[in-house]
Parts: C-alpha cells; sequence; structure tokens
C-alpha cells in the first residue's frame, strides 16, 4: 500500500483560522492587535518570496505586520541600532530578521540583540536553551511546525528511533531536542546525521521517523529506508525545469516517487512542512503579543 500523504497545506489553514479566530478575540478583550516586524537586509530573491508569504499569512489571520528594507552595506553597528529600537518600541510584538544575512554580518551577534521575548523565530539562544532544558519557550517554526502535522495525523514519536539529517539551528538541531526531550510530542530515540557522518544509510534504514533537512535533491532514496517508515521532507530545492512557466520546479531533498512505495506517510514538496513553518510563526507572534512565555512579572 502506497504511504498516506502528510497534507500540510490543509493543516497549516487549518492551524491559521484557529490562530484567526485567537487573535479576533484577543482583540475583542480591548487589546492592541499584535504586530510582526520584518526586517530584510539586501534583496535576496527567495529572502523576498518567503517574506512575502509570511506578510501573506498575518494579513490572513489578522496580525498587523510592516517589512523594514536595509541596504546590504549596511554596518553591524547600524543593523543593531534598528533592532533595539523595535526592541524598545511597545507597539511591536514579535521582531525576525530574514536569514541568511551578508557574509559581513554575524547571524549569531545579530539575533542575539533582538530582545528574546520578541524573537518569534526562536533563534535567541535563551529560546533554544529553553529548549534544551523543557522550559516553555519560543520554539523554531520549523521543528514546531512539524510536532503540529504528528499531533494532527496521531503519529506517534515516543520510543520511536526518530532520525534528523541535517543539524542547521533553523531546522535539525532543534527538531532533535524536540524529538529526544520529556515534554509533548518528544519522547523518541533520536540521531542526528550531518556532512561529517560516515556511512548515512547506516542509520537512515533504522529509523522509524526520518527527518531530511540538507538541502540536497534526491539525498535520500527507497534503499536507504526501511518499510513502514515516516518521512517528513523539509527540503526546499529549485531544480531547473523548461516545462514550467518560472524555469524551474520545487522538489525535496528525498526521491518522493520512490519512497512513497516504501513509506507509511511522506510529506510532499511542495505542501509538506513549509506551510506549517509559517503557521507556526503566526502562532509564536500571538504568543509573544500575550506575553504567554515571559510574563511582565517575570
Ligand atoms: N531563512 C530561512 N528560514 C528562515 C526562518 O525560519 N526564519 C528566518 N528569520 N530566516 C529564515
Amino acid at each position: 500500500m502506497p504511504a498516506q500523504i502528510i497534507d500540510g497545506k490543509k493543516v497549516a489553514e487549518e492551524t491559521r483560522k484557529q490562530i484567526r479566530e485567537d487573535v479576533e478575540a484577543w482583540v475583542a478583550q480591548g487589546n492592541r492587535r499584535p504586530h510582526l516586524q520584518v526586517l530584510q537586509v539586501g534583496t535576496d530573491p527567495a529572502s523576498t518570496t518567503y517574506i512575502g508569504a509570511k506578510t501573506r499569512a498575518c494579513k490572513d489571520v489578522g496580525i498587523s505586520t510592516g517589512t523594514t528594507h536595509l541596504p546590504d552595506t549596511i554596518s553591524p553597528k547600524e543593523l543593531k541600532k534598528d533592532i533595539y529600537k523595535l526592541n524598545n518600541d511597545d507597539t511591536i510584538d514579535g521582531i525576525l530578521v530574514q536569514l541568511p544575512l551578508p557574509n559581513h554580518l554575524s547571524s549569531h551577534d545579530v539575533i542575539e540583540s533582538i530582545d528574546y521575548r520578541k524573537d518569534v523565530d526562536g533563534f535567541h539562544p535563551m529560546n533554544v536553551g529553553r529548549l534544551a532544558v523543557d522550559q516553555p519557550t519560543f520554539r523554531s517554526c520549523t521543528p514546531a511546525g512539524i510536532l503540529e502535522l504528528f499531533k494532527y495525523y496521531s503519529i506517534h514519536t515516543k520510543s520511536k528511533h526518530a532520525v534528523v539529517v541535517g543539524a542547521s539551528n533553523i531546522v535539525g538541531s532543534p527538531m532533535a531536542i524536540m524529538l529526544s526531550r520529556e515534554n509533548s510530542t518528544g519522547k523518541a530515540t533520536t540521531t542526528i546525521c550531518h556532512k561529517y557522518t560516515k556511512d548515512i544509510t547506516r542509520h537512515t534504514i533504522d529509523a522509524d521517523i526520518l527527518i531530511v533537512a540538507a538541502g540536497q535533491p534526491g539525498l535520500i532514496k527507497a534503499e536507504m529506508v526501511k518499510e513502514g517508515v515516516i518521512i517528513i521532507d523539509v527540503g526546499i530545492n529549485r531544480i531547473a525545469d523548461e516545462t514550467t512557466e518560472k524555469g524551474y520546479k520545487l522538489v525535496g531533498d528525498c526521491d518522493f516517487d520512490g519512497l512513497i512505495k516504501k513509506a507509511s506517510w511522506i510529506t510532499p514538496v511542495p505542501g509538506g512542512v513549509g506551510p506549517m513553518t509559517v503557521a507556526m510563526l503566526m502562532k509564536n507572534t500571538l504568543l509573544a503579543a500575550k506575553k504567554s512565555i515571559y510574563p511582565d512579572a517575570e
């Protein structure tokens, strides 16, 4: 039997509907409408596309938003000055600096300059640290979205072997933390594979759940997994395709056509994980506005 499809687009729409209701209830109680401020340094087209999706999602759920466009020549000092202004502005709930940044800027330094209470990406060391010790925190949106998909489809992670391919700060690393912790849908035995892993198949073949965020099209093939595996493909790669209007198509890191015959569940690309990332950003922004994670009294 072919794998069942994990429909991220549908789950994200339902999640957004719930967030829209929660935002309206919050505003109806006399509170200010939540606001997400996005900072874009430079004009990278992929970043512009992602920011467009985030802005549309804000409009959809009733979160107010704005994008600050900054030149790619901006100095670290000037950029941080802009961030401090937003940190001190009580009408701003969430701050998101779109990555990657130009080479002369340190993303670590920039992320640390964001007030962790407004870090709706969940990238600040304060939030990553709290995640690692199982405390309430802003969770990185892509791994948090994957856990929402598991919840929606009643896919249990407890005592399973979860293998994460890719150890980035944005996806792989927080994903592995979430899966291995006691909290909520974690409790899995977790392996992280990365570019230094010698024989990746040795690990992937044993996975009950395989989460792939490596940025390499076609990396995972059917012969590398066992029957019944759950495949979560986080990759979004542009492949040249003359038959499409844009001249390219989007593919993940997994050989979907081969794996669908062997897996029990699989995410498509596009329409799998991507829409959930944006939905989780909306959720984090509402949490920031409500001060749910870091109350004033703290
Ligand atoms: N670049 C790629 N993914 C992300 C993300 O989730 N947040 C930010 N800020 N930049 C990104």
